[in-house]
């Protein structure tokens, strides 16, 4: 993928690691930019319009949360800048707070430089998308693609919202979600097709964007299927939320980059539970709770929570297990990079018997047909 961004803007108050990122992007020959703080950081931007900004959650005279808040709400500003925020702690109430203010993703310091570049690499070419829809504001006629970058932003908006809401123990916000799904089970309709499904790893928000993924490729394989518009917004309704219960887990283990320890892994496995008791709270459906309850329960009855094995499963919880898997496998995480397409199904098929046998075959051709054939 090519280096999109030029031009970046470094707000630290720790002026040897801003020296150290300085020096780092000075040598991919970039014009770099830095600022002790959120006040300088405005006057930096009026001045040098970067293509990035990447600002430390704590700041004196004026902290990253509240400069982003302004920037966000800043009507003077000549355009909306992609904003990175670092942080030495996973500190979640910070995390959420930044979320909330605007920011486009977050990174923990220390980090590994390659995981900086991908992420910028991929809000740039997420930020490009959504400049060209701006543009075609107005006129009725959109590309395909300009339409399905829209829906890109609407959802990750969307989803954004609803994970920091449950983050704060606040209502989920289902209409949202419905909101989002309806839209998308009529263009799939129209278009006879769903292709952002595909394309949407464009951008390494992963709590959001593997939601989002898991949604997009669910309702593209059960219309692939040929299931009824209703089982549709279903899938995708349930596709959004499935991992909603991770809201709940301690942030050192969601973002933890090494193995985790069995006693971590044992905590992780509570998130389909959690998520199935915030989606009940709400009235959401039984079948769209299954989905958050079951996505990791496997046929041959190896999966958790409940260690359900064939028909125990609903069809929803054995479609969301095959969709949830095979994005984790190629969506670049934080300290790792996905497989291909062709590598993901080879390994899943190497899982003998997780998978719904006839399910899986039928997203197998679907998979070929849509990525590697194109
Ligand atoms: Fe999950
Ligand atoms: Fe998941």
């Amino acid at each position: 993928m090519p280096v999109l961004t030029k031009r970046i803007l470094i707000v630290d108050d720790d002026l040897n690691f801003s020296d150290i990122l300085s020096d780092f992007f000075l040598k991919k020959g970039w014009a770099v930019f830095t600022a002790k703080n959120g006040q300088l950081a405005v006057s930096s931007i009026h001045a040098n319009d970067p293509d990035i900004i990447l600002m430390n959650v704590d700041l004196p005279v004026r902290d990253g949360i509240t400069t982003c808040n302004l920037l966000r709400r800043d009507i003077a500003m000549a355009r909306q800048y992609p904003i990175i925020m670092m942080a030495a702690f996973p500190d979640k109430k910070k995390i959420v707070k930044s979320i909330d203010a605007g920011c486009d993703d977050f990174i923990i310091k220390p980090f590994k430089f390659d995981v900086l570049i991908n992420k910028i690499e991929k809000i740039t070419e997420f930020y490009h998308k959504k400049i060209n829809i701006q543009k075609q504001e107005g006129e009725s006629d959109y590309k395909d693609e300009e339409q399905e970058a829209e829906i890109i932003v609407y959802s990750r908006n969307a989803i954004k919202k609803i994970f920091s809401n449950t983050m704060n123990d606040r209502r989920i916000e289902y209409p949202v979600v419905q909101k989002v799904v309806d839209n998308m089970v009529k263009i799939l309709h129209r278009e006879n097709n769903l292709p952002m499904a595909f394309k949407m790893k464009s951008y390494n928000d992963y709590i959001y964007i593997h939601s989002i993924n898991v949604a997009t490729l669910a309702m593209s394989f059960a219309y692939h299927l040929k299931w009824e518009p209703s089982d549709l917004q279903i899938i995708g309704e349930g596709g959004f939320m499935h991992d909603i219960g991770k809201t709940k887990i301690d942030l050192q283990i969601l973002m933890k980059p090494d193995k985790l320890t069995d006693a971590e892994f044992s905590e992780m496995k509570k998130h389909p539970l959690l998520g199935r008791d915030i989606l009940a709270k709400d009235n959401v459906s039984d079948e769209i709770q299954k989905i958050a309850l079951e996505h990791h329960e496997r046929i041959n009855g190896s999966g958790y929570p409940n260690h359900l094995s064939g028909e125990q499963i609903s069809k929803f919880g054995k479609l969301a297990a095959i969709i949830d898997a095979y994005d984790a496998l190629t969506t670049d995480r934080c300290f790792q990079g996905g497989v291909d397409s062709l590598n993901a199904l080879k390994i899943m098929s190497e899982s003998a018997g997780q998978f719904d046998p006839i399910l899986f075959d039928k997203f197998t051709d679907l998979i070929k047909n849509e990525t590697i054939g194109k």
